[in-house]
């Protein structure tokens, strides 16, 4: 259902899975950003027999050399004031980099990387803006390399299911879905404020959580254009000096840093005549905004909520349908996985680029996840439906 021009940019398919690993061929990376999330990539890089991890960046003087060093890994080139200047030491031999920046610094350390030859793998959301989108995607199209978006939940096989279940036809034609879910106190300030500045963050809660619900439902149906939305967005939590969600006496001050949205809705036109209803929160006063919903003419699915929204199934999934005149459900029991989400993450992205696949969490489909966040944003600011635009790429 994608663009014409997005041919040979949409071809997710799970390469990786079942093929050996060639431990002889290494894969040189490098890291850019030294956080919070680094941290699982770097477990998940080691966990690799091909990698070699020799180069690593952070704006804060420091912080690499202190990351590898907490990691155990020794021998990596950290003396790099800027990502600039660590993709331009040739000495290197990057093959690709993992960028796990702060939001506001996803698109530019990404272009610098894929116009100097390297393959990404971006974090989730893809940027801020649609706009930026867009200009990571013209640079993955003009170096021909891999760039994959950091979305794990991809890699779970309850996720997987339900792209199977929408597939299968067995909910007939799907019109409708409700997503989205959220936290009642849980707006990320664990390691500081990244999460929720404007200057660092752009966006909260909807890019954040907000990222991974809409993917959960766009990828199983194939990712439709979306072509208009309402959108709203509010920030009442994080605003406020006496959310108790603040620990360590910080109300006042990360109140008044607070940029970004806590809560956002929309109600989306996708093409096919499907219309999405999303809501998404950080902080709420409730339990959970509801569970998802794909209704269709033959049957409807229904996917528990959880209760700490990251991308997870919370539960046994329902079909209710029709069965010689019957009103049936169906349940889909939980899948436990024995691989990590986050290996399988970087596995993916590692055979994409040793055996020239398409990108495990493609680009492609991950621009429409944006247009909508970016819709969404335009909309509330604007106070009425917007109609998407998107570029050609
Ligand atoms: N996939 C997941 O499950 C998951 C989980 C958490 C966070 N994330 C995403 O990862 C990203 C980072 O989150 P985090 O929690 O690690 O944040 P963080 O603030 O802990 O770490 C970000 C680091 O990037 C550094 N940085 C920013 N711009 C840089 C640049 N141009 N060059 C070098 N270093 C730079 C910052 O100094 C900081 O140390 C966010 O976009 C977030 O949405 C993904």
């Amino acid at each position: 259902m994608a663009d014409k021009s997005m041919e040979g940019l949409n071809n997710f398919t799970a390469a990786a899975e079942g093929t050996a690993v060639d431990a002889s061929k290494k894969m040189r990376i490098g890291f850019i950003g030294c956080g919070w999330i680094a941290g699982s990539h770097i477990q998940s890089f080691l966990a690799q027999p091909d990698v070699e991890i020799v180069a690593g960046c952070d704006l804060v003087p420091g912080k690499a050399k202190a990351f590898f060093e907490k990691y155990g890994v020794e021998g990596v080139k950290t003396d790099y004031a800027s990502h600039k200047e660590m993709i331009d030491d040739k000495s290197l031999n990057l093959d690709a980099v993992t960028i796990c920046t702060y939001n506001r610094q996803h698109a530019e350390p990404a272009i610098y990387a894929l116009d100097n030859g390297l393959h990404v793998l971006l974090e989730k959301p893809f940027t801020v803006t649609l706009d930026e989108a867009v200009e990571v995607m013209r640079a993955e199209k003009r170096s021909g390399k891999v760039l994959s978006i950091g979305f794990q939940p991809r890699m779970d096989e309850n996720m997987k299911q339900i792209k199977k279940i929408c597939e299968s036809g067995v909910l007939g034609q799907i019109y409708y879905i409700q997503t989205g879910g959220g936290r009642r106190r849980g707006i990320p300030t664990p390691f500081g404020t990244t999460f929720i500045e404007d200057k660092t963050a752009g966006i909260g809660a909807l890019g954040d959580i907000g990222c991974y619900s809409l993917d959960m439902v766009l990828n199983a149906i194939g990712y439709p254009k979306p072509l208009t939305v309402s959108g709203y967005k509010s920030a009442f939590f994080g605003t406020d000096p006496n959310y108790s969600g603040y620990k360590n006496g910080k109300g006042e001050e990360y109140s008044k840093l607070f940029g970004v949205d806590d809560f956002a809705a929309a109600f989306v036109r996708l093409e096919g005549g499907i219309v999405l209803d999303f809501r998404i929160a950080w902080a709420m006063n409730l339990d959970t905004p509801g569970d998802t919903i794909i209704m269709g003419t033959k049957g409807s699915l229904r996917i528990p909520s959880t209760e700490c929204w990251n991308g997870t199934v919370g539960g046994a999934m329902k079909i209710y349908h029709e069965c010689a005149g019957l009103q049936v459900v169906t349940e889909i029991p939980i899948i436990k996985m024995k691989e990590g989400l986050f290996d399988l993450k970087i596995r993916t992205f590692l055979d994409a680029c040793k055996n020239g696949t398409p990108a495990p969490v493609p680009s492609s489909q991950i621009l429409y996840n944006q247009a909508i966040i970016d819709g969404i944003a335009k909309s509330a600011e604007a106070g009425r439906e917007i109609e998407v635009v998107i570029p050609e790429i």
